[in-house]
């Protein structure tokens, strides 16, 4: 049983102590040592370029979580860079009015979603969802939300509730992804006051695994926003620009009224969109309103134009979607070959292992070990959240993961639990 040596994690773990007397937890959330392994996994990243990242101790992994999404070519890539330094030294990018490529992107997102007649752009993805949800209020003068998804912190739909009235989420209801019935019975209680079903389409909840939807899930909750004038929002924040260029909605067949957009859109520059139809799209003319100082800054829109413009030309995505299915091919065969319960991901875009539930909640300890193995050999996996594959990944940095995660899972093969 071979334990691969620790790592040297001494200054992250010093800055972190620092980190703690200036900023509440060290850092925000679920950046958090203990959402890793703790003390196993590094604090402070230094830097990033293309696959890979290194973390102030001097670290480099390879880097399979991608900033949470937003890397979809790879880190610091000089011709998106180029794009957004010359927006700021040619032409500025902070005004009291709007600058004219804010038009060209939304022209561009036009050209390649279905459900994108009219787009507006914000910075984030809870931005973007909750500008969805306003738009959907706006229209139907409905109140109810149902959702199914992470859809960002803001109050409607955060799921850690303190500091939230309970009257700000209270109108939403929650459904699971692939579970149309419990839709359904939301609908038959509800459905004659809900404005918009939100839905991520291709499942992701935390620590579970990824899900394509079964077959009618999407066409039955599709057909239930009809039956009760709702719009149907798609939650395209990690699928959009990885799955398919056309988002989720173009790979699956089904179009909503309205879809949000977000990290891959500019390879890791802030961005969010929400896209949707003319009709619904239009009560942002009126009566319903959104705005924010820093909405129109076009840093973002210069990174965005320039990653699509290279994601059409060197179709990266099939790219990535090819790599990711290389990948997922010899997963499987190494899974297979252990003893150790464990299941992946199906969607070639965003790799995932976890382990089985078992009642003696080994599985916990063995994910535990799993990881540490793994991150202990420089591959930066997370333990409850699914991967991402860039394109900047190699063939041989493929091969180096699959043999560290044999490697790793021989290692909890050979423990006692
Ligand atoms: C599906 C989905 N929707 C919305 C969000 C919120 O986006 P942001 O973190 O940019 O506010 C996220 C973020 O992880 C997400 O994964």
């Amino acid at each position: 049983m071979y334990d691969a040596p620790k790592l040297n994690l001494s200054k992250s773990i010093a800055e972190f102590e620092y980190g703690k007397t200036c900023t509440p937890g060290g850092v925000l959330g679920i950046r958090r040592p203990y959402n890793f392994v703790e003390g196993e996994y590094p604090i402070y990243f230094e830097h990033g370029k293309g696959g890979r990242i290194t973390d102030i101790d001097g670290n480099e992994y390879l880097d399979y979580l991608c900033a949470y999404g937003p890397i979809i070519i790879g880190h610091r890539e000089e011709e998106i860079d180029n794009a957004a330094i010359a927006q700021i030294r040619d032409k500025g990018f902070c005004f009291s009015l709007t600058q004219s490529i804010q038009n060209k992107l939304a022209a561009k997102l036009k050209s390649l979603i279905k459900c994108a007649e009219m787009a507006v752009f914000v910075k984030t993805g809870s931005d973007a969802t909750t500008l969805a949800t306003r738009v959907a209020r706006g229209y139907t003068g409905k109140t109810k939300i149902m959702r199914c998804g992470y859809h960002g912190w803001h109050d409607w739909c955060v799921e850690v509730k303190g500091g939230v009235p309970a009257k700000l989420y209270e109108d939403t209801h929650e459904f699971h992804y692939n579970h149309l019935e419990e839709l359904e019975d939301l609908m038959k209680k509800h459905g004659d006051n809900t404005a918009a079903i939100i839905v991520t389409p291709i499942g992701h909840p935390l620590a579970e695994q990824v899900e394509y939807p079964k077959p009618g899930f999407l066409e039955g909750v599709r057909a239930l926003a009809d039956k009760y004038g709702a719009l149907l929002i798609f939650d395209e924040i990690r699928t959009g620009f990885r799955v398919h260029i056309g988002g989720a909605q173009t790979l699956l067949g089904v179009t909503p009224d309205l879809a949000t957009f977000g990290k891959a859109l500019a390879n890791g520059y802030p961005i969010g969109a929400c896209v949707g139809k003319t009709q619904f799209m239009k009560k942002l003319e009126k009566e319903v309103f959104i705005s924010s100082t820093f909405f129109p800054n076009s840093v973002e829109f210069a990174a965005a134009l320039k990653t699509l413009e290279i994601l059409e030309r060197d179709k990266i995505l099939d790219v990535i979607k090819k790599k990711g299915e290389w990948f997922n091919a010899e997963l499987a065969k190494v899974l297979g070959r252990h003893k150790v319960a464990t299941e992946a991901s199906p969607v070639p875009q965003m790799p995932f292992i976890t382990f089985k539930k078992n009642e003696a909640k080994t599985y916990k300890e063995m994910r535990k070990d799993f990881y540490t193995q793994l991150i202990r050999r420089k591959v930066f996996l997370q333990p409850y959240h699914h991967g991402y594959v860039c394109y900047r990944h190699t063939d041989e940095d493929l091969k180096y993961t699959i043999k560290s995660i044999d490697e790793a899972l021989s290692f909890v093969d050979e423990k006692k639990y």
